[in-house]
């Protein structure tokens, strides 16, 4: 981990000036860190609708991440306690173990055009003017060629519903490191009146589909045995057994991974909304299932393995108006939106690793607590100076709760 080593024992500033040192943040750029992000009003009122204020979110970040060798400090943006820190002690234990390697398809991602009150040869139709539909589909995302993407292909298949046949015609464009919504919507509503002229019908919906199929990543992490011990490994296995067969273990096991998928997506100004439907919605394909496997090799060591459909980009959208997210993009240091995409699924596989580590072994609670046990002490009271010594007996009493905070608060002031 180098340079990072300790990176939580450090105080903020600490941690910023690290951050200059690493990964060659400005002063501009750690003044808006330190600033608490900076998102004046002005912007925020251009960036949504009916605005009354702004919702501030914790940034952090989890250093240690190894990936196809290179060393990455993911940052993440999330309002939960231990999140980070089980993030860091997984990616800590996988880089003693050799890191993860991780893989991503070309950033492909998919449209639809909803075509209603078609004839039943539709898709000869569509099929004999499918040259022409392409040559237009190709014209209309011809804006992405310059950075290597653009129209890739395009299909049909019919429906026959309570409302009658329709024909869906299907869209693929590579849109690079873009996220691609606007491509796509785009292409879309800018090919339906030749769809509804040459095959038939009128359309309706116009829409990518987050369930991003064709841009999925991959990542991979063989934890050695010696290095996480094998009654870990043991209770790392029945955990994952459970959420195979069991859906209501399944959802949460699923959300822990998302943990810290959505952490590093809200991080980098991505649609985490989008993120979150499709990796459900490919965890459903065949009856929902997890987002990853783990096994025993034959070594005894234990192979992580996850795969989810993601669509982030490193540019346009909010990742250009949101003052942190081009900051948090630079301290990742990913030099585009598939090697964003790995590391995603990388910090994903991470998360649930140290989650089920803690829940077959000591329980979820403790690591947990200890973490939140600052925030239970602000909210019984406690200030500046006081919140650590009270965080610290509830730890050795092992008791977290806002009443014991109080407790141990009015035995500190002496009241
Ligand atoms: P530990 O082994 O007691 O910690 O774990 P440790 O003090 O021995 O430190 C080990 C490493 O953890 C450290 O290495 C750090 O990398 C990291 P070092 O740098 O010292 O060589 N670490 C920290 N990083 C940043 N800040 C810290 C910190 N402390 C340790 N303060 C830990 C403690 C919390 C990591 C562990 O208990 C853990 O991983 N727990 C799981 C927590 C978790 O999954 N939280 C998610 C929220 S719960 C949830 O929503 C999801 C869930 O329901 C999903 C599911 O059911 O599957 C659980």
């Amino acid at each position: 981990m180098g340079a990072f080593s300790g990176f939580y024992k450090k105080t903020i500033q600490e941690r910023i000036e690290l951050l200059k040192q690493e990964r060659g943040i400005n002063d501009g750029e750690a003044k808006v860190l330190l600033d608490s992000g900076a998102l004046d009003l002005e912007t925020a009122n251009r960036m949504i609708e009916n605005l009354v204020g702004v919702n501030h979110l914790p940034l952090g970040i989890a250093p240690g991440f190894r990936i196809n060798g290179k060393e990455y400090a993911v940052p993440m943006c999330i309002e939960e306690p231990s999140v980070i820190a089980a993030a860091a002690k997984a990616a800590k234990l996988a880089a003693q173990s050799g890191g993860f390697t991780a893989d991503a398809d070309e950033p492909v991602m998919t449209g639809q055009v909803q075509l209603v009150n078609v004839p039943e040869d539709v898709l000869e139709k569509f099929n004999a003017n499918k040259g022409e539909i392409a040559a237009r589909a190709k014209e209309l995302a011809s804006g992405m060629e310059m950075y290597g993407g653009g129209y890739r292909e395009c299909e049909a298949h019919t429906l026959e519903t309570s409302r009658g046949r329709m024909l869906v015609a299907v869209f693929y464009v590579d849109v690079r490191d873009a996220m691609g919504a606007n491509t796509l919507n785009t292409l879309l509503e800018g090919i339906a009146p030749l769809l509804e002229e040459k095959v038939a019908g009128e359309a309706r919906l116009r829409i990518l589909t987050n369930l991003a199929v064709r841009r999925k990543a991959r990542a991979k992490c063989t934890w050695k045995k010696e290095v996480v011990g094998e009654d870990a490994i043991e209770g790392i296995l029945d955990g994952y057994e459970l959420a195979v067969n069991d859906i209501y273990r399944c959802c949460t096991h699923n959300k822990g991974i998302m943990n810290g998928v959505d952490a590093v997506a809200v991080a980098t100004g991505n649609d985490w909304r989008a993120v979150e439907a499709s990796a459900h919605a490919y965890a459903a394909m065949d009856g929902y299932t997890p987002l990853n496997k783990f096994y025993k090799n034959e070594d005894g060591d234990l192979v992580g393995e996850i795969e989810l459909p993601l669509a982030v980009g490193t540019v346009g959208g909010a990742i250009n108006t949101s003052p942190t997210a081009g900051i948090a993009l630079k301290l990742l240091g990913a030099e585009s939106a598939m090697e964003l995409s790995m590391v995603m699924a990388a910090v994903g596989l991470a998360q649930n690793f140290a989650a089920l580590y803690a829940l077959g072994t000591e329980g979820i609670q403790k690591g947990h607590m200890k973490l939140h046990a600052s925030n239970l002490a602000a909210g019984a009271g406690a200030k500046e100076g006081e919140i650590e010594k009270v965080a610290k007996k509830m730890q050795e009493q092992n008791e977290y709760s806002v009443e014991s905070a109080k407790n141990i608060l009015k035995k500190l002031r002496g009241e």
